[in-house]
């Protein structure tokens, strides 16, 4: 079904997300919300193989994403963000450059104080049985830090706060604007 669009795409203004630049999106975005019940779980359960093998899923998917959001953020920070594809109020233009900033900031801030939280304690970073750093003096400080950062309610709150936000103004633009921003991020071409 043909619907109209109410913020109709000029030409100048549409300009397509590059593959990678989706794909990167949508894998950081499936593995973030991914880790938020891994690393709840590797903080409840009893120590033993089954926490360790939660845990080292955490860590490694945790590293994954810090490479990825690091490259996103490289992008970002050359090429800018995607064009809007329609005309905007300023405080709408605002929120999603403040939401997607913060999201970037988190994507690569959440994996550090992990990171941060295991060399603070002094421990070595392990993944499946594979040390990635050796065990150190430990930190008290960085550790206090990092775990004020890098704790349940900080990063799910936070987190789920601001992907609220975001998914409710991509549907905000799919079923009141009627516009191509899902449709550009999800690789479609626009009607
Ligand atoms: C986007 C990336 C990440 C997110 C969203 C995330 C999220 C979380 C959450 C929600 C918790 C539970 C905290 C609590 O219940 O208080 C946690 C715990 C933890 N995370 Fe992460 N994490 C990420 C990456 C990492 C990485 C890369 C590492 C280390 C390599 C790491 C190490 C830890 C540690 C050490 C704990 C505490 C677990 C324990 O001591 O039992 N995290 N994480
Ligand atoms: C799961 C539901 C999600 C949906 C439906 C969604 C949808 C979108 C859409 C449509 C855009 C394009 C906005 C524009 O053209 O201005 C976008 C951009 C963006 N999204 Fe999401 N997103 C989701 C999850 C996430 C998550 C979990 C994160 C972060 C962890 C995230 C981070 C970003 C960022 C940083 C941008 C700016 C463009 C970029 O750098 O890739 N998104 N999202």
């Amino acid at each position: 079904m043909n619907r109209p669009a109410v913020n109709r795409p000029s030409s100048a203004a549409y300009a397509p997300i590059p593959a990678v630049e989706r794909r990167l999106h949508w894998l950081i975005a499936i593995a973030i919300l991914a880790m938020i019940p891994l690393g709840i779980a590797a903080e409840e359960m009893a120590k033993g193989p089954a926490r360790e093998l939660v845990f080292s899923c955490h860590k490694a998917l945790g590293l994954m994403i810090l490479i990825l959001a690091t490259w996103r953020l490289g992008v970002r920070l050359s090429e800018g963000f995607p064009h809007p594809v329609g005309r905007y109020s300023l405080i709408e233009r605002v929120l999603a450059h403040a939401v997607h900033g913060l999201l970037l900031a988190v994507t690569v801030l959440a994996p550090l104080t992990g990171i941060a939280r295991i060399i603070g304690r002094g421990q070595p970073l392990e993944v499946f049985g594979l040390t990635l750093l050796p065990a150190g003096p430990g930190n008290e400080l960085a550790l206090s830090l990092a775990r004020s950062v890098h704790s349940g309610p900080v990063l799910v709150l936070g987190l789920g706060v601001l992907i609220a936000l975001h998914v409710v103004g991509a549907l905000k633009h799919h079923i009141l604007d009627r516009d191509a921003t899902l449709t550009r991020m999800l690789g479609r071409a626009p009607a």
